[in-house]
């Protein structure tokens, strides 16, 4: 039975992992997986996050019961007023619904195949960024979607291609669906600005364009919940049905808790009842009901007015450090003289910057000098610190001077 099945290829991202934990060299840096690492180079648990732990196991009424199907309200509602803004009309109006998942990857799965089985007009496309997070076309073809690429970087200056990218989205057949990364887009790290937001609205309002966010970084870019979230709330604010996938694992640190949420926002209140009837029984189907631990840390973070504060210190000082290592490494690289401009790195936000560095000089960093990064040349910048900066900069000096 099982001979007629082939060898899957492995994840660009997740085999990274792999290989740098067998590396023993002391040079070694890990700059593959997107998770946040604090100055010496180790995971974080957020202080909040601590906080929120011993809230959780000092609860008297603390038990392990199954969540009910459309999982934790304090996660739930907390992450609609997160996303949307808690003034939000969409919301007073009723018309958001959010089911919890297992994080953003649940959250882009069940969209996936929502879509795949109510998409309109069938066989509507799903159009994602060139490039865009690895793991987007897989789960989108697993779904059952054909995938086609709109343009997004300009890979000469590493910047957006906003004509490009406008030019495609008129060009798409009417009513098509598209992913749109709301902030701190992966693996580029290169956002639009406001303006640019508003013509990309205004194009997939004049071509009936379906926009389907991933938001996993909200907080997290910039340290500013209300920034992060602006396309999101300028797409409902000019009237779009949507969904936005979201995740908690880089904003709350809570990678292997899988919390994260789906959100969907109808132009009615009375379509809220079908729509979350069919996400509550694929969500039924394929985890029964959400994990719960994750739910009740962010949840208890969510609901609680001064941990909530507290949380967005936290990012602060996430994105603070990012920022920094940021402008160390593009310093280094100038004061090395490396040929190129490596303004990019430090322009670029979020996790990633993507460096522009070929696939065979990603190679050669990874064999000879132990540096690990996506073939794509997308480096997680959070692996950088003030003990392994100066080596990667001499080693990435070296390679372009090849
Ligand atoms: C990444 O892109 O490295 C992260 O989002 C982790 C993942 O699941 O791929």
């Amino acid at each position: 039975y099982f001979a007629n099945v082939p060898q899957a290829p492995a994840d660009g991202i997740l085999k990274l992992s792999v290989l740098s934990k067998a590396d023993s060299d002391a040079n070694k840096v890990d700059l593959g997986v997107g998770a946040y690492r604090d100055d010496s180079g180790k995971p974080w648990v957020l202080p909040v996050i601590r906080t929120a732990e011993q809230r959780v196991a000092s609860d008297p009424n603390g038990n392990h019961e199954y969540l009910g199907v459309g999982g934790l309200p304090a996660l739930t509602n907390g992450a609609q007023k997160l996303i949307f803004g808690a003034d939000s009309p969409a919301i007073s109006e009723k018309r958001v619904y959010t089911i919890q998942t297992i994080s953003g990857t649940g959250a882009n799965m069940v969209a996936a195949v929502f879509l795949r089985q109510f998409k309109q007009p069938a066989d509507a496309a799903v159009y994602i960024s060139k490039p865009t997070w690895g793991n987007h076309r897989s789960i989108l073809q697993t779904a059952g979607h054909e995938v086609r690429e709109y343009r997004y970087c300009n890979y000469g200056t590493l910047g957006l291609d906003i004509d490009g990218m406008l030019e495609d989205l008129r060009a798409a057949p009417r009513n098509q669906i598209i992913l749109l990364h709301a902030c701190a887009h992966n693996p580029t790290g290169i956002d639009p600005t406001e303006a640019q937001w508003q013509q990309i609205a205004d194009v997939m309002a004049e071509r009936g364009h379906f926009p389907f966010f991933d938001c996993a970084y909200q907080g997290f870019a910039t340290g500013d919940v209300d920034k992060d979230a602006y396309a999101i709330r300028l797409f409902v604010a000019r009237g779009f049905e949507l969904l936005v996938a979201e995740s908690f694992a880089k904003n709350m640190g809570l990678y292997g808790e899988r919390t994260g949420c789906l959100h969907a926002v109808t132009k009615d209140a009375a379509l809220v009842g079908a729509v979350s009837s069919q996400l509550n029984r694929l969500s039924r189907a394929t985890i029964s009901t959400a994990s719960a631990y994750g739910a009740k840390l962010a949840g208890t973070v969510l609901q609680d007015q001064g941990l909530y504060a507290e949380w967005v210190e936290n990012m602060g000082e996430m994105s603070r450090r990012i920022k920094d290592m940021r402008e160390g490494l593009r310093d280094r690289l100038q004061s090395l003289g490396t040929p190129g401009d490596w303004e990019h790195v430090a322009r670029q936000i979020g996790m990633f910057s993507f460096t522009g560095l070929s696939k065979q000089q990603v190679d050669v960093l990874r064999d000879s000098y132990h540096l690990y990064m996506t073939d794509d040349g997308r480096i997680s910048v959070a692996g950088l610190n003030s003990g392994n900066i100066d080596y990667v900069a001499r080693a990435i000096d070296a390679v372009v001077r090849g």
